[in-house]
Order: C-alpha cells, then structure tokens, then sequence
C-alpha cells in the first residue's frame, strides 16, 4: 500500500498475529495454555487433556476426552509404503531430518488433508496426524538403533504407546516404566505450545499459503531443528559433556560465552520472551531430580548443570542481560536418563509441541488470515544497465 516500512529484524517487537491460545509474560516467567496456569496443568493434567485444551480451547469432559483418543487412536496406522523412504536414509541422517520428511510424505498419503475447507475437514486431518505422528517419531528412533519397527498397542494410554513403541515398555518392568510414563507426560505437556515462537510462526506463515497441515508442519520441524532453537536441547548435553570431558572446567566454558569473538553460547540459556526464569526450566530442573532418584540413575552430568547455572546466575554478563536456564537446560538430563539418544531430544521436543503447531495452524486457518508476506528495506544496487558478458 506504500506505507511507511519498518525494519524489525528477528521480529523482535513485532506481534503477527491476535491469538487466544497461549500466554507469556517475560518479566514475570509466567506461562498459561488458554488461561490454566502451566504449572497447574504440569501438575494436575495429561499430555492428551492439554492437546485438547491446546487445539479446542476448553478441558475435555471425560466422555470429549475418550472420543479424542479413540479418533486418534483409528488414526494411529501409517501405511506401510512409508517404510521405503524411511529405508532410503542412512542411519547416519539426523532424526529430525527424517522426521521433517517423513511428515510432508505423509500428504502424499493422505491426500484429503490438505483441502480442509471445514471444521470436519481440519477435525480429520488433526486426529491423523495427532495418531500417526507419535508413529513416525518411534520409527524414525527404531530404524537409527536397527531395531524392528514396533506398531504400537491400541490399549494403553498415549504417552504409555510412545515408550512402547520406542521402548518396548511398559509390558516390562511396569513401575519402572510408570516413573518413565510420567516423565515423559510433564515433558510433553511443558514443550505443548509457546505462543509465536520461530517454528510456530514458521507453521502458521506455511499454512497461511494454505499448504496442507502435515506441509506447515514439516516446515516447522525444520525450524525447531536449529540450535538457536529446540535443537539447543541436544547442544546442551553435548556443551555438558564437553565440560565433563574437560574435568568439569565451567570457568572456562563461561568464559567462551563471555568472548565476543568465540561463537561459542551458554546453551539453553537465554530467550527472546523471559527476562527472568522460564518457569518451565524450574519445572524440569525439579523433575529431573525426581526421575533421576526413582531410576535410581546418578548423573554428574546434572551436578555440572547445577554449578553452571548457579556459576551463570552470579555473573554480571550473565545477570545484566538477563538470561536465565530455559526449557532446554534440564529437559536433555531426563531424556538421557530415560534412555533417549542425544539427536533423539529434540524429536521428542517436536512430539511436545505438534498440539500447539496444530492449535495456532488451526487458529489462523479459522480466522481465515490473508497469507503472510513481509515487506524489507532494500539497501541494494540502484538501477544498472545490463553488460554483455565479453566486456564484464
Ligand atoms: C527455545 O521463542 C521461544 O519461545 C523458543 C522456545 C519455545 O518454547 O519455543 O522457548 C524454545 O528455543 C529456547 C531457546 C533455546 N536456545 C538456546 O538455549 C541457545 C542459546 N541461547 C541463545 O542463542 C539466545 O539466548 C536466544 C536465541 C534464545 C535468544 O536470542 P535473542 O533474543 O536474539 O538475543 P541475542 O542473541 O540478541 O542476545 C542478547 C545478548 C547478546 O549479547 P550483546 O550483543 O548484547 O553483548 O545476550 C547474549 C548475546 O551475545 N546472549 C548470550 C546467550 N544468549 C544471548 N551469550 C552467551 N550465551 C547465551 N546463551
């Protein structure tokens, strides 16, 4: 329209979108999903209760929460030709990759997905991929480990179907399987949704070319994937490693992040949105000494986190601009105790928050928002003649 263009880089002050899903409050580390506080649903709720709440705005009764689980559960085969790209990929492909593929492949699948032009429609091609998508995250592990491909069990519950399909469990060793279920639901539910972070805004821009929803979220796959983002949850546990490698040396490492000229970061320190604590990192921070006693597992690695973040939260680089442990910091300890790979961790981050892709696709679909298209400030050449290419 020719109006006055302002340049926002990393929209760092920039609102895209009205959204009634999900609530962040950076100074005060406040998190709510549609209202309910996360610590109250980290506590009280399930994984499947918080999709739901996520996508259709309200707690399901108990006869709404059986309906979406049955739907999801009729929804939960994937077909078997899915089995050849997964085999054209060599073990040493990174999960997210074969997942970010896996789950575009799917439209070619389910080809009704894409023109969803009514609540029915979106309702359909939500419960198949809310059913199929905890499949492709199973196979995608099984296939790197070189084991046989698990088809799940219709009657356990969501999360339990997970660890089985990754794990084979909970048919073994139920309790210990039960410390793992519960594990395993809190994680899910505090990676559930994070208002415009990068990859959701990447879903909801895909999905506003009106792309299929298993396309937007193939898109916003690829975007977790990076370390800036969820991938800083696997980059944690290998910077811990290092400094466990390096006989527990923190001075030095807080010193690499301190040094303008090293590229080096503190991961899993630091956002965008929280100037104080992300309330989801004292969430796991807490858990993860929980789990790791119930398993009985003794982790040093969790002690050189331990004095890291206390080392971090002493010091003025640190302190002055604000960055505190986020998300990422303590999540990769529970997920190694559980058995989870490294390049797994951020697989199971993508599993946490599809409800909360799914929601926002959902929201912005609804509220029939034009396609995204940003404008910029051109700072390139001016008008040029062309020059044959024997007097360049
Ligand atoms: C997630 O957006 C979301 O909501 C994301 C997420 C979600 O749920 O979807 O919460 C999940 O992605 C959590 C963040 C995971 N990433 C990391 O842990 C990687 C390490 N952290 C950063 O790279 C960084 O803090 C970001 C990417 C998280 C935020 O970057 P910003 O807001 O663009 O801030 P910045 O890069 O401009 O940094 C501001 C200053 C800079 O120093 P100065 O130029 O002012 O001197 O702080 C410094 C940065 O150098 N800084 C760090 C640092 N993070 C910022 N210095 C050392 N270590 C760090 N981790």
């Amino acid at each position: 329209t020719g109006g006055i263009i302002t340049l926002d880089s990393g929209y760092k002050n920039t609102g895209s979108c009205e959204s009634a899903i999900t609530f962040l409050d950076g100074e005060k580390g406040i998190l709510r999903y549609r209202g309910y506080s996360i610590e109250e649903l980290a506590e009280k709720a399930d994984f499947l209760e918080v999709a739901f709440l996520l996508i259709f705005g309200e707690l399901p009764t108990q006869a709404q929460r059986d309906k979406f689980h049955a739907d999801i559960k009729a929804q939960s085969v994937v077909d078997e030709d899915i089995k050849k790209i997964l085999d054209a990929f060599p073990k040493s492909g990174h999960p997210m990759g074969v997942l970010s593929s896996l789950t575009s492949a799917l439209t070619a699948f389910n080809p009704s997905s894409v023109n969803v032009n009514s609540e029915e429609d979106m309702y359909r091609a939500i419960v198949k991929i809310m059913g199929k998508f905890p499949v492709l995250v199973a196979w995608t592990h099984r296939k790197k480990q070189g084991l046989p491909l698990d088809y799940g069990d219709k009657n356990l519950g969501y999360v339990e179907n997970v660890l089985k399909m990754m794990f084979r469990q909970p048919n073994e060793e139920y309790t210990q399987s039960r410390v793992l279920v519960d594990a395993l639901d809190k994680l899910l539910i505090l990676h559930a949704d994070h208002e415009q972070n990068c990859s959701t805004s990447t879903v909801r821009i895909t999905g506003s070319s009106h792309a299929g929803l298993f396309a937007s979220l193939s898109a916003g796959i690829s975007a977790l994937w990076g370390p800036l983002h969820g991938g800083a949850n696997q980059a944690v546990l290998e910077m811990l490693e290092a400094i466990k490698a390096d006989g527990g040396d923190t001075k030095k490492y807080m010193a690499k992040a301190k040094d303008k000229d090293d590229p080096f970061r503190l991961m899993g320190f630091g956002h965008r949105v929280y100037k104080n604590f992300d309330p989801r990192a004292r969430i796991i921070k807490k858990a993860a000494d929980e789990v790791l006693e119930d398993l009985g597992v003794e982790d040093p690695i969790l002690d050189i986190a331990k004095g890291l973040e206390k080392e971090a939260l002493q010091d003025p680089y640190f302190v002055d601009r604000k960055l505190y442990p986020n998300v990422d910091f303590y999540s990769g300890i529970i997920y190694r105790a559980m058995g989870i790979p490294t390049d797994m961790f951020t697989v199971m981050f993508a599993l946490g928050r599809l409800p909360g892709w799914i929601a926002q696709w959902r929201e912005m679909r609804l509220g029939k928002e034009p396609i995204g298209r940003p404008r910029q400030l051109y700072v390139g050449a001016t008008q040029r003649s062309f020059v044959e290419i024997d007097k360049r």
